[in-house]
This record gives C-alpha cells, structure tokens and sequence, in this order.
C-alpha cells in the first residue's frame, strides 16, 4: 500500500483505519480506572467500523496483556497516550470557549466525538472537517445510535491536501469571527507541503484571537518504516491487516510551532513525558522501539 495524491478511503481502509484504531484507544482509555477520558461514543464507533482487530481492543476482548511482553509496554503507553492527547484537545476547546470563541475547528475529526460529549457554550458551531465517506458514516453511525451534537455541528467533506477553505467556507465558516483549530493526528498523513498549505490556509482564515492545537513528530525525519513494522508486527499476529507504516510521509518538515510563529502567532510546546505528568501519570519509559518516540503537543494564539 503506498500513498497517492487523490487517494482517499474509509474507516476500514488506509488512513481512514488509524482513525478506527485512534477510537479503539479512546474506548480503553475511557474504561480505565484512572479515568482520564471518558468518551462512550468511541466503543460504538469502532464496533460499527468493523476491523475486527480493533473491535476485539475496544470491547475489552483482547487487551495487553493477550500482546507478547515486549510489545505490551509500548502498547499500554500508546493507549495512555491516546487519553492524555485527548485532554490535551478537549482542554484546548475549553480554553477557547471560555474567553468567548464560538466557532471550533477540527481538522481530520476522524472518530472524534467532542462534538457530542464537550459541553459547548450556547452558540458554538463545530464544523469538522475530514474525507467524504469519514464524515458520512461517522453521522450516520451516531444518528443511528442516538447521539445528538451538543453544539451546532456542520460537516465538511473535503480532502486537507486540496481546497478545504472554500468547502469549510461554504458551510459557512465566518473568517471574521475568532476560531479555535486543532489538528489531531493528521500531521504525519500529509506530505510536507500540504502541512505547510494547511497552515498558511488557517492563519488566512483566523481572526485575530483565534486558537491552534496540534502535534509535531520530529522523529519522522528518522522515520525506518521497516522498523516501524516490526514494532506493530504483534498486530499484525493478532489478525490486523493494514501496513500503517505505508500511510506515514516521511522525512523533512517544519516544526508547526515554528512555523506558525513565523507567521505571527505565539506558540508554545509541551513533551509528551511532560504531558503524562500534567495528567497525573508517570512519564513512560523511553522506548527506543517506539517508531514516532516523543511527540510535541503545540499549541497557540494568534494576537
Ligand atoms: C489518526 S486519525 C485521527 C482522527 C481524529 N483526529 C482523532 O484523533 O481521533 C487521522 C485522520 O486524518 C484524516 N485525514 C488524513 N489525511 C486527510 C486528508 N488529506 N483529508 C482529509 N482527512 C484526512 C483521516 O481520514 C483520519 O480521520
């Protein structure tokens, strides 16, 4: 499986199944007894997906402690990373909203549920942005399941490589109001230029007090993808078939935080070790197996 410009997908294919696993992440995290995170769409979702592999996680089937020794760790520590990055987003919204942003952003919402289980101010508007078929199953799974949006939620079917500003434009993203952005776990599917499109498309469209959360990854510049794959290769046992290292671009890219603030915002950055601590867990132990090692939760303003 290699990447293609116009490629896009489902929630059981491609880029569309890292989503499906994102959620099957945020259905343990939801059920641990630190209780971190609780998002009781996230189990359902996964369910309707259908990839077994992530079904069996989501429901409790199959847990670390079915993994072989050496891969349990680095799964457990992905998994409390799933829960961390969670409250890292969801505090970001709550941020904004609190000093009077009502209109919310979310890039590649994939299986993302914050439009249904964050308590928005009256008048919020998320629009969430992601592939035609992600979008569309994602609504209609949740309709079937009863959920309603607790803001006005508007859907943006779009690819993030092409031209999503008139798409979120003509749902009726209002340029003049500030907007609190993230992009969560997208990053690493675009090819560089594209990020960097992203970003020059959001700082165009921010008002001034407007908001941006997202991650960086500096070890894709080192990024082995055969390596990669014997680090999943215990999922691949358990019957997942999906080469996720394939969906990864690779290589160069700038750094979001310098980026954006070269474009005038004021950024700042918080390690993932720092971010467990923040949320009350012990940093995990570095992991020199860990294909994407210590990710850099970014976020910021623009004044
Ligand atoms: C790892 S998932 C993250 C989903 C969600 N943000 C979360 O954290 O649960 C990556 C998401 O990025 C979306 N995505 C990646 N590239 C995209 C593109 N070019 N256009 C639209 N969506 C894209 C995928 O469809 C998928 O939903």
């Amino acid at each position: 499986m290699t990447r293609a410009d116009d490629d896009s997908w489902d929630l059981a294919s491609s880029v569309g199944a890292t989503a499906t696993m994102v959620a099957a992440g945020r259905a343990v995290a939801s059920r641990d007894p630190k209780e971190l995170i609780n998002d009781p769409f996230a189990a359902p979702l996964v369910r309707a997906v259908g990839i077994d592999f992530f079904t069996r996680i989501a429901d409790g089937e199959l847990t670390v402690a079915d993994l072989d020794p050496q891969s349990a760790p680095r799964v457990q520590a992905n998994i409390d990373e799933v829960a961390v990055r969670t409250r890292f987003f969801d505090d970001h919204f709550a941020a904004a909203t609190a000093r009077g942003i009502r209109q919310a952003v979310i890039l590649a919402a994939g299986l993302d549920a914050r439009a249904y289980r964050l308590r928005w101010p009256d008048g919020t508007v998320v629009y969430e942005i992601d592939q035609p078929r992600v979008i569309e199953f994602k609504t209609r799974t949740l309709a079937r399941l009863g959920a309603e949006p607790t803001a006005e939620r508007r859907t943006v079917a779009a690819d993030l490589r092409h031209d999503w500003p008139a798409a979120l434009t003509a749902a009726g993203f209002d340029p003049a109001a500030p907007t609190a952005w993230i992009a969560e776990g997208l990053l690493i599917y675009l090819p560089p230029d594209a990020q960097d499109r992203l970003f020059d498309d959001i700082d165009a469209l921010s008002a001034p007090g407007s908001a941006v959360a997202t991650e960086y990854v500096p070890a894709l510049r080192d990024f082995d993808p055969d390596k990669a794959r014997a680090a999943t290769a215990e999922f691949r046992r358990h019957g997942l078939d999906l080469d996720m290292p394939s969906l990864i671009y690779h290589g160069e890219r700038h750094h979001p935080a310098q980026y954006l603030t070269a474009e005038g915002w004021q950024m700042a950055e918080v390690s993932r070790s720092d971010l467990f601590v923040r949320y009350g867990l012990p940093a995990p132990d570095p992991d020199p197996d860990d294909p994407l090692g210590e990710i850099i939760y970014v976020s910021g303003d623009k004044p």
